[in-house]
């Protein structure tokens, strides 16, 4: 029987590819890769929770049950800052960045993290699938000194890798250095993730869309007619819905079958929903290294020069040539 490589093979394999090949990035996928493990176990015991709880035998520390999203934080936090190469991690938990071996002057970390710990949150107490979001660059001030907010707000296209795990009916750890996109699946019976979709593509165009169409009548026109278009009955549409909710799982459904992400911004929110650092701009890197597509509705989302850590942008995502079709329809509504 053909062996599959493992996630740690191919790091150790891939690594001459790297624009600065020093194993530092290697060891950086390999804590994100452990992290994934520890919060994939968590995950998998939510629903258990209220019934061990209920038995009076948990907590052992006397402790509360942690909110996931607060643990995953915690997890990646923790395996990130362990490692001598991550020298500042902003997450979507913690309002400000924090800075590792700022006391150190000795330090060479030159790494910085941005995460979504726990993607889809409100999809963990039904039981649907939730998933974690990493965006990684080289840091641009000086290596030794502590981290500054300039690091953190380099513009996407900046991203040395970037990556999502899905905790779905099984764990996927997807990523990218730059070099295509790969996807892992987790073997929990021995806690291996092995090389599972090699060269993840795109296709060029596809039949579903992906949106939260209850905010409708707040959309731009622009978004409201390409939606328009999904469902008119002509050529091979109307298109299928399909919309779960937890941008993860909707991205990586959309990248195997073909389909377009929409998050516009609304009547109600100027900027749309999604955050541009740790949730669309590593979405954005995996999607053209998947020969996809991501845009603001104008311009590139890896273009757009950053001012805050917790900003907003409308986010439409997918298989090129809806993207492109979405964008016409943006235009036009402008003109
Ligand atoms: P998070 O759980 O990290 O806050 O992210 C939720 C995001 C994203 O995953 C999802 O696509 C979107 O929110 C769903 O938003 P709506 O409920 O407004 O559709
Ligand atoms: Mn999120
Ligand atoms: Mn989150």
């Amino acid at each position: 029987m053909k062996k599959n490589k493992t996630l740690g093979e191919f790091i150790i394999e891939k690594q001459a590819e790297f624009k600065y090949s020093s194993g530092e990035l290697s060891k950086l996928i390999n804590a994100i890769r452990l992290a994934a493990k520890v919060v994939n176990h968590e995950v998998n015991k939510a629903g258990l929770v209220d019934i061990i709880g209920a038995s009076g035998d948990t907590n052992i520390q006397g402790e509360d049950q942690q909110k996931l999203d607060v643990m995953a934080n915690e997890k990646f936090i923790q395996t990130l800052s362990n490692r001598e190469i991550v020298c500042g991690i902003a997450s979507e938990e913690e309002d400000d960045f924090i800075t590792i071996n700022s006391h150190d002057q000795n330090h060479q970390n030159k790494y910085v993290v941005l995460i979504d710990p726990l993607d889809g949150s409100s999809n963990i107490d039904v039981n649907v699938s939730v998933g974690t979001i990493f965006s990684i660059y080289r840091r641009i001030t000086p290596i030794g000194t502590p981290v500054t907010m300039a690091d953190f707000l380099q513009p996407g296209r900046n991203q040395v890798a970037a990556g999502y795990v899905v905790y779905g009916t099984s764990t996927m750890l997807v990523y990218t250095t730059g070099h295509g996109v790969n996807g892992f699946t987790l073997n929990p019976a021995i806690g291996t993730f092995y090389l599972s979709h090699p060269n993840m593509q795109f296709p060029e165009n596809g039949n579903i869309y992906s949106v939260n169409e209850g905010n409708y009548i707040h959309f731009p026109q622009g978004v409201k007619d390409y939606i328009k278009y999904c469902q008119a009955e002509e050529d091979n549409r109307p298109y299928t819905s399909r919309y779960i909710g937890s941008l993860v799982s909707d991205f990586h459904r959309n990248m195997i079958k073909g389909g377009i992400y929409l998050y516009p911004k609304s009547s109600k929110s100027q900027n749309g929903k999604l955050r541009l650092l740790y949730e669309c701009n590593p979405m954005a890197f995996i999607a053209e290294q998947a020969n996809g597509k991501a845009s603001d509705g104008f311009g590139r989302i890896l273009d757009i020069q950053p001012d805050e850590l917790h900003q907003r942008t409308p986010f439409f995502c997918g298989s090129t040539k809806m993207v492109d079709k979405l964008e016409e329809f943006m235009v036009k509504s402008h003109i």
